[in-house]
């Protein structure tokens, strides 16, 4: 058992090894061609959340890729269960990596039965700073210059670093991505929702955006307290006269946004429907904890 992050224990190709020691081939094709799906999983109290819509998610992103899956769901579940249980802290998110494999003859084309590369990772999960909950995030809109496949949870996330970088450049804390056909997609690693006249609505699963499982949870938990939720695009006008805007990720849960490029969103400070939805969320996890005892 460990708890210095120095000292994190990883799961590397059917080993658990310090992470200073975990080395990959330089011929991995997760390295050379960005040739690998992901996933992040949080763990509560030592339990993995949602892990079976994580590893649904995982196996579309493995067969959408052509990319063998090397597990299944039960070993997937054993080796994370394992590795968190390597670490001291009670709330952790893991971070899945799975690449094509490693191709000493360099060729866009893969070969055939290549070995995937496994390698997970965990880190401890912390809250929310404070400051994010009094004041929330500043966010800039961008044009969304990722490919047409965003719905791939994929290890390629140059334009997602390129995008929060320019949102940093403009003072902001991330950015919320607008389709070429005008429509917001989503964060640059999270979905987002806005609030009108009550309505709690996010974009519709589609083949430009991630199907986000923290999105997932917050629509059952709205469906359950009878908040009107729906799904249908939404303009960058609809953006700038929200009266909310919330970012959700499983890393994050639900963040609200209350500078969209340069000017308050709503109150300015974080919505009342935001603050509502947070509540029912501590509470969700508590129920999936006391669940699993
Ligand atoms: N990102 N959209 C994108 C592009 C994302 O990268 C993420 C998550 C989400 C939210 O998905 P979920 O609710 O399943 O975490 C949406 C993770 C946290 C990351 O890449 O670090």
């Amino acid at each position: 058992m460990t708890d210095s992050v120095n000292q994190q224990i990883v799961y590397l190709n059917g080993s658990y090894l310090p992470m200073m020691e975990s080395q990959i081939s330089t011929q991995d094709r997760g390295f050379l061609f960005g040739d690998g799906v992901y996933e992040v999983i949080p763990v509560y109290q030592g339990k993995l959340f949602r892990f079976d819509a994580h590893i649904q998610r995982l196996k579309n992103s493995l067969q959408a890729t052509s990319i063998t899956n090397p597990f299944n769901d039960s070993e997937w579940l054993e080796m994370l269960e394992n590795l968190v249980a390597k670490h001291d802290w009670q709330d952790q998110y893991i971070y899945l990596q799975v690449t094509r494999g490693v191709q000493m003859q360099r060729d866009h084309l893969p070969a055939d039965c290549l070995t995937p590369t496994i390698y997970a990772y965990t880190n401890p999960l912390k809250p929310v700073v404070d400051n994010i909950i009094q004041n929330g995030i500043k966010v800039v809109s961008l044009d969304d210059i990722r490919w047409l496949r965003c719905d791939i949870k994929a290890t390629t996330l140059l334009p997602n670093v390129m995008m929060k970088l320019a949102a940093k450049s403009q003072g902001a804390d991330d950015a919320i991505l607008i389709t070429r056909e005008g429509n917001i997609s989503e964060g640059t690693a999270s979905n987002t929702f806005i609030v009108k006249d009550g309505n709690l609505i996010t974009p519709p699963n589609s083949n430009e955006i991630l199907p986000g499982i923290t999105r997932m949870v917050i629509e059952s938990i709205a469906a359950e307290h009878n908040i009107p939720m729906i799904e249908k695009n939404i303009t960058l006008d609809d953006l700038n006269s929200a009266d909310e805007i919330w970012l959700s990720s499983s890393t994050k849960e639900a963040l609200p946004v209350t500078q969209l490029n340069g000017q308050a969103v709503g109150s300015g400070k974080p919505g009342a429907l935001w603050l509502q939805m947070r509540e029912h969320y501590q509470q969700h996890k508590q129920k999936f904890i006391e669940s699993q005892l």
